[in-house]
């Protein structure tokens, strides 16, 4: 078990949900935290609070999109901490669609932040390790890594693409003292499904009505299991272990994937107007609350 204590974690995507709440239980368990995203007021809020607590922040904006502002939060980690002993590359976001209907442009935007920006983030973070000889890379990806959702194609093939690139790492890396760990959360309460529906051009707010109860988690359960990778670095991280089996035999048999996709396509379909399921999307942006 490794001690938490004055260690520098740099969390990029720390304005809400999952990464914020890692920032809060990184900061509990006695680490100095660097808060990146792209919306500045919320990550200077967080560091506001984390100080009053008695802890030690520093909030930079970042838009992983940018490799040299990717670059430069390496960089401000090490010039205001000294070193960087682990990162989370957590920034991504969802949306909801066919990608029959999605626009080049769009499928590009959203493997530029969730491929390419964790892509960045590694390369910078991976840099800073070898100095030193030592570090943990973390990659928040998703159960939706392991198997799809209709309508969810194209980030899945994201979060696919992600777990991919750690599970290489970790072996390319373990020689040079460096850890490599992915995480799979599930369905979890964050504004990622606010997002994912602004970019598709749908109304709807919070997780979806048809989303089973039992797959519903908060983050800080993620922030949780999070922390206790960071104290005992371990390849990848569940957060549901009924999730993870699930997904074991839905990649063993593909027939088993299509049934439980389809159960879940009946009741997305009951429960959205004809013309919400299938939206048009034109192009993907900024994330409008930004
Ligand atoms: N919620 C779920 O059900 C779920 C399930 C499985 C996996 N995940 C994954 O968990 C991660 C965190 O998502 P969340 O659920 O916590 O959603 P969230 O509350 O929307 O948080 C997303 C974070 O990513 C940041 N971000 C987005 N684009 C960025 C960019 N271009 N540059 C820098 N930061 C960027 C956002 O900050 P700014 O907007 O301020 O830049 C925000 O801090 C994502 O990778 C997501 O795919 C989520």
């Amino acid at each position: 078990m490794k001690s938490l204590q004055n260690r520098v974690i740099c969390i990029v995507g720390a304005s809400s949900g999952i990464g914020r709440a890692t920032a809060v239980a990184c900061a509990q368990a006695g680490m100095r935290v660097v808060i990146a995203a792209r919306r500045l007021d919320r990550l200077e809020e967080l560091a506001a609070e984390l100080t009053s607590q008695g802890g030690e922040a520093l909030a930079v904006q970042c838009d992983i999109a940018d490799e040299s502002a990717t670059e430069a939060l390496l960089e401000q980690c090490i010039a205001r901490f000294g070193a960087v002993d682990a990162v989370l590359a957590n920034a991504g976001y969802g949306h909801e669609g066919s990608i029959v209907d999605l626009s080049d442009e769009a499928l590009r935007r959203i493997f530029e932040v969730n491929f390419f920006g964790t892509v960045r983030v590694t390369r910078a973070a991976v840099e800073a390790f070898r100095k030193r000889g030592q570090g943990h890379l973390l990659i928040t990806s998703s159960c939706l890594s392991r198997f799809t959702l209709p309508y969810f194609a194209a980030y899945s093939a994201t979060k696919a693409a992600q777990t991919h690139l750690a599970r290489a790492l970790r072996l390319e890396l373990e020689s040079e003292g460096i850890d490599v760990s992915v995480i799979h959360p599930i369905t979890t309460r964050t504004e990622f499904f606010d997002t994912a529906s602004d970019v598709a051009g749908m109304q709807r707010r919070g997780i979806p009505k048809h989303s089973p109860k039992l797959f519903v988690q908060t983050p800080e359960r993620v922030a949780k299991a999070i922390v206790k990778c960071l104290r005992r670095p371990t390849s990848e991280v569940w957060t549901s272990h009924i999730t993870r089996l699930v997904a074991g035999a839905m990649v063993a048999f593909p027939s088993f994937h299509d049934f439980c996709c389809r159960r879940e396509l009946a009741h997305r379909n009951a429960g959205d107007p004809p013309g919400e399921t299938t939206p048009r999307i034109e192009a993907i942006g900024e994330n409008p609350a930004s």
